[in-house]
């Protein structure tokens, strides 16, 4: 494929007895959406952690634009970092700031813009995500879409070219997951960034994809364009696209 932006090589990461990632290999091509997919507790969210320095691994190398990450010292890790948006899992907005403040947070906190330069800015990324009139409401006034959305503005005001998305769409209704999917495909577009997103809905992975990966038991097993996906002849892979209980990936009743 094309020129990757990333690197991930031999990466290794336990928590206490649990091996979560072993000696995972994955290459995020520049300028393109890559969807990450994988079973829950898989190890998804530790290795997005890891590309933005969140998460030390015990072993292996993470290389962004030819730097290896894990060697760099907490002054240049924050400097890559400022390269990056994230909309985390859990939305991770501040419950005491208001939409317009959280979305701003990123240029209040590493740019030295005027305030009203950030007051347009956060006008305009409001406006790009449907927010426009919302700006003084708390996250708590808001619905589970809207945060989302919140997210997704916050993740982009700094103009990162890196964008970590994980699991955008979860937890809401097919209409509103297809107007995130459009709206992330959109500005990957307009802003021509390197997307990488954590999903679990097989629609969209395919609709938004340029490249798609399959995470699971701590490796990448499977990976390519969607129609190589598609036609790769992988029983864990199909299970999982196919949504079968039956199969090569056991569900434990503990789970
Ligand atoms: N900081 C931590 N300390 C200990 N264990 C952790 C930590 N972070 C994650 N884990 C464990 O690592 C495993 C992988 O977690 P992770 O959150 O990456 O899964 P995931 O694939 O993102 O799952 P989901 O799809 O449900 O979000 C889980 O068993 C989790 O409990
Ligand atoms: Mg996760």
């Amino acid at each position: 494929m094309e020129e990757s932006i990333i690197k991930i090589r031999k990466l290794s990461k336990r928590f206490g007895t649990q091996e979560v990632l072993r000696e995972l290999d994955l290459d995020i091509p520049k300028g393109m959406i890559t969807v990450i997919i994988g079973r829950s507790g898989g190890g998804k969210s530790v290795l997005l952690k890891h590309i933005i320095g969140l998460i030390k691994p015990d072993s292996g190398e993470i290389y962004i634009d030819g730097i290896n990450i894990v060697k760099e010292p907490e002054d240049k890790l924050n400097e890559i970092r400022k390269r990056f948006g994230m909309l985390f899992q859990e939305g991770a907005l501040f419950d005491s700031m208001t939409i317009e403040e959280n979305v701003a947070f990123p240029l209040v906190e590493h740019t030295k813009l005027s305030h009203k330069e950030i007051k347009e800015r956060t006008k305009e990324v409001l406006a790009l995500v449907g927010l426009t009139g919302a700006e003084k409401k708390y996250p708590s006034e808001i619905s589970g879409g809207m945060r989302k959305r919140a997210g997704l503005a916050r993740a982009i005001i700094a103009k990162p070219d890196i964008i970590l998305f994980d699991e955008p769409t979860s937890g809401l209704d097919p209409i509103m997951s297809a107007h995130i999917d459009n709206l992330i495909v959109e500005i990957q577009k307009r802003l021509n960034v390197t997307c990488i997103i954590i999903s679990h809905d097989i629609q969209s992975t395919f609709r938004i994809a340029h490249k798609i990966a399959m995470l699971f038991e701590g490796k990448i097993i499977a990976e390519g364009t969607p129609d190589v996906m598609r036609a790769l002849d992988n029983p864990y892979l199909k299970q999982f696209i196919e949504g079968l209980s039956e199969g090569p990936i056991q569900v434990v009743d503990n789970e």
